[in-house]
């Protein structure tokens, strides 16, 4: 009966509400938000009545990135937003090196990544490092640092990949370049470090990079498990978590997802050493973490790199000419100090990460009141989102050039690699969430970059559409098909 009324409420509705009725009503309120818009100081995108920013991501949602950088710039470094209304979601947008360096350091505890963040990871993380805050992320950070930096770790790493590349990563290279057929080099390099990270964090290989090129379900689960959990960023707490408690949906599959990811984890771990620092569960949250954070960010980067050098071939020939000039041709593999020795193959995938950064977008939440250095007002709870990609291509931060990938920009006096300024470049974040596995990854991307530009050429396939993929990850939509021919 009364879903009957309020059937007929809505007809009523419907057959005297004109569409003029509705035009004029919504030039209202976008008169009046512009209005308010004119009364707050600070520019940046339009935002429309009750939907906030929202129109404007979705117009701009095939170029979301290049479409901020440049609403950035326009704003001076910074703005403020606000979602959709009630919704709760409002905060600032900031690109200006002086702001980061509060947010990362000078103020760093009143940033923490905040509650909105984590409850939408905790089911996958719980609460292993990438997802603490406090004293819990302290003491996680001061075991990770410990383990990183020690040599024995360091050793170890190195061993596993160079192992993994030789054995498996250039074998299927030489089939691949005996075939002649083309293939997607992405996937390719995100199975070589998904393999590499297993094997630094749990010391198993999964064995996706092998010849066959299998889908593992413990990668694929791990693979959905971060998507489903990324869905919760785009709907209402009001949607989400009532599709959670009831477990249909999306939040469905995540629980599956997670649940393969977490038994793949302890069962491994059963097997395998048991820390002296953390009970079982500690060192599983660890585990995990350690696995989101360096699975994808040095494949990403690599073939945004790949792809940079083959439309910028004299940088190329100055890595090849590199190579040849650090290795020692008697031994059939370079070892770790060779590796160091290539500056200027370092400074090309420095030069790389600052215009294809592996994490673009960041995010972290005011605990209380505060007011940035360039005079910004933030509220207890609003989100400060920094841009990474926009900032690599900030004119007010690297001059004219800022779009040109030039790699001598990292290179000072001759041979020697300039110091990065961590708030300038935030590629590997800053301060003292500093990424904990960044020589790590240098180690891997520089083994990587060497040992297949030293035997093959990369030709690409013509006519792809190369372009970033939105997500938290800089994946390319697509792909990136080549060929690889061997070198003479
Ligand atoms: C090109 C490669 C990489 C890039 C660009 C990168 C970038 C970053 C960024 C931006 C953060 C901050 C994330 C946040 O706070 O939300 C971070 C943190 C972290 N990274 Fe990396 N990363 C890379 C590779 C790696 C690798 C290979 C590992 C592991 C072996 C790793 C381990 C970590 C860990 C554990 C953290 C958390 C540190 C903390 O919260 O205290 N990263 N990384
Ligand atoms: C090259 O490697 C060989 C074998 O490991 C070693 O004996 C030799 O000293 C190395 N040469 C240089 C220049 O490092
Ligand atoms: C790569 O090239 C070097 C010499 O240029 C050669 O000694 C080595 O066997 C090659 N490795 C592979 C896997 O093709």
């Amino acid at each position: 009966m009364e879903m009957k009324t309020a059937v007929s409420i809505l007809e009523w509705v419907y057959a005297h509400l004109r569409f003029s009725d509705v035009v004029l009503a919504l030039s209202v309120l976008f008169l009046l938000s512009c209005l308010r818009e004119k009364l707050s100081n600070k520019a940046g995108p339009m935002s429309w009545p009750v939907l906030g920013i929202l129109p404007s991501l979705i117009v701009h949602r095939n170029d979301l990135f290049d479409w901020c950088t440049g609403a950035l710039a326009k704003a001076g470094g910074t703005f403020h937003y606000r979602g959709v209304w009630f919704g709760g979601s409002y905060g600032i947008m900031t690109v200006d090196p002086v702001n980061i360096e509060y947010i990362l350091k000078t103020n760093f505890k009143n940033y923490p990544k905040g509650e909105f963040y984590r409850e939408r990871f905790r089911d996958l993380l719980e609460d292993g490092i990438f997802n603490a805050d406090d004293e819990l992320w302290k003491e996680e950070r001061r075991v990770a640092k410990m383990e990183m930096h020690s040599a024995r770790f360091s050793d170890h790493s190195y061993a596993t990949m160079r192992d993994l590349v030789k054995e498996e990563l250039l074998t299927l290279m030489e089939k691949m370049a005996s075939s002649g057929k083309s293939f997607d080099l992405q996937d390719v390099l995100l199975r070589f470090t998904f393999d590499n990270i297993c094997g630094a964090a749990f010391g198993v290989d999964p064995g996706s990079l092998a010849i066959d090129l299998p889908e593992i379900p413990f990668a694929k689960a791990f693979e959905e498990a971060t998507e489903y959990t990324l869905i919760r960023f785009l709907l209402p707490p009001f949607v989400w978590k009532p599709m959670r408690f009831l477990g249909i949906g999306h939040e469905k599959k995540l629980r599956k997802a997670v649940r393969i990811v977490h038994v793949f984890a302890d069962k491994t771990l059963e097997r395998f050493f048991r820390s002296q620092y953390f009970s079982d569960k500690y060192f599983r949250e660890f585990c995990t973490s350690f696995i989101i954070a360096g699975r994808d960010t040095t494949s990403v980067a690599l073939v945004w790199f790949f792809w940079l050098i083959q439309t910028h071939p004299e940088v190329e020939k100055k890595i090849l000419t590199e190579i040849r000039q650090v290795r020692n041709k008697t031994r059939d593999f370079f070892d770790p100090q060779e590796l160091k020795e290539m500056v200027y193959l370092q400074a090309a995938l420095t030069e790389s990460l600052r215009l294809y950064p592996s994490v673009p977008m960041e995010m972290k939440q005011a605990q209380e009141d505060d007011v940035l250095p360039d005079g910004t007002k933030l509220k207890k709870g609003a989100r400060i989102h920094y841009s990474i990609y926009s900032m690599g291509r900030m004119e007010s931060i690297w001059g004219k050039d800022c779009g040109e990938f030039k790699p001598e920009r990292w290179i000072e006096d001759g041979n020697k690699l300039r110091m990065q300024n961590q708030f300038k470049y935030a590629v590997f974040n800053a301060g003292p969430r500093l990424c904990v596995g960044k020589k790590f990854a240098y180690m891997q991307m520089k083994m990587v970059a060497a040992s297949i530009l030293m035997n093959y050429s990369i030709k690409l396939v013509h006519g792809q559409d190369i372009v970033p993929k939105l997500t938290t990850t800089l994946y390319m939509k697509n792909g990136l098909m080549v060929k690889l021919e061997p070198r003479v």
